[in-house]
Order: C-alpha cells, then sequence, then structure tokens
C-alpha cells in the first residue's frame, strides 16, 4: 500500500497560442489570479503572476526572451525558471506551471 497519493495539477485553458507573440506578454484571469503568459521560440509557454512584486508593475507589457521578463517599470528581470529575480532583495515572482495542448494555452494557477 502506498502513502502518497499522486498530486493532480489542474490546468485552466485560457486562450489560443496565435494570440501570443513571442517577445511580448499577454494578461489574463485565470481562477481569480491575474497571469502573464509568453511565447518561447520553441513554441512553448511560460506563465508567471501579472503583478511585479517590487511596486505593481504590469508583468505582460515587459520585455521577455527565453529565459526571463524584465518589468517594464524599473527593469527588474525575473527568472521563467523559478521566478527569482536579478537582485535576490527584491523577491520572487510567482511561477505557474503552463503548457499548450491543441492550440489552447493552458495554466494551473491553483497547485
Ligand atoms: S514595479 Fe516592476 S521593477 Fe519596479
Amino acid at each position: 500500500m502506498t502513502t502518497e497519493a499522486a498530486t493532480e495539477v489542474a490546468f485552466t485553458p485560457v486562450g489560443s497560442v496565435t494570440d501570443l507573440t513571442r517577445g511580448e506578454g499577454r494578461a489574463y484571469a485565470v481562477d481569480g489570479a491575474q497571469v502573464a503568459v509568453f511565447l518561447l521560440g520553441d513554441g512553448t509557454v511560460r506563465a508567471t503572476a501579472a503583478v511585479c512584486p517590487h511596486r505593481g508593475g504590469p508583468i505582460a507589457d515587459g520585455q521577455s526572451d527565453d529565459t526571463k521578463v524584465m518589468c517594464p517599470l524599473h527593469q527588474y528581470a525575473y527568472s521563467f525558471a523559478d521566478g527569482a529575480c536579478n537582485d535576490p532583495s527584491i523577491g520572487t515572482l510567482p511561477v505557474y506551471p503552463a503548457r499548450v495542448v491543441d492550440g489552447t494555452i493552458e495554466v494551473a494557477v491553483g497547485s
């Protein structure tokens, strides 16, 4: 008998991947949370909180590449891998599981 229960991540469809442009984020409301979604060069997506932990800047409006997004207000950069800021004193930007299924972006914010 196993004592570990598999944790199922609940993904929510948020829109079409064709609505995204590489290097530009897009904000969505997902299960009561505001998220920013970014398209990478390999066709995968990354999702973060839409509000910057520094002073509330709009993360979806920031410049991004395949590894990070830079907040447009004060240019702090956050890693897509773990949300870490280039200045550790600022804190971490929440990141969420995200995927593309049959052209639809899906994000999980509740896990
Ligand atoms: S509000 Fe985002 S870096 Fe300052």
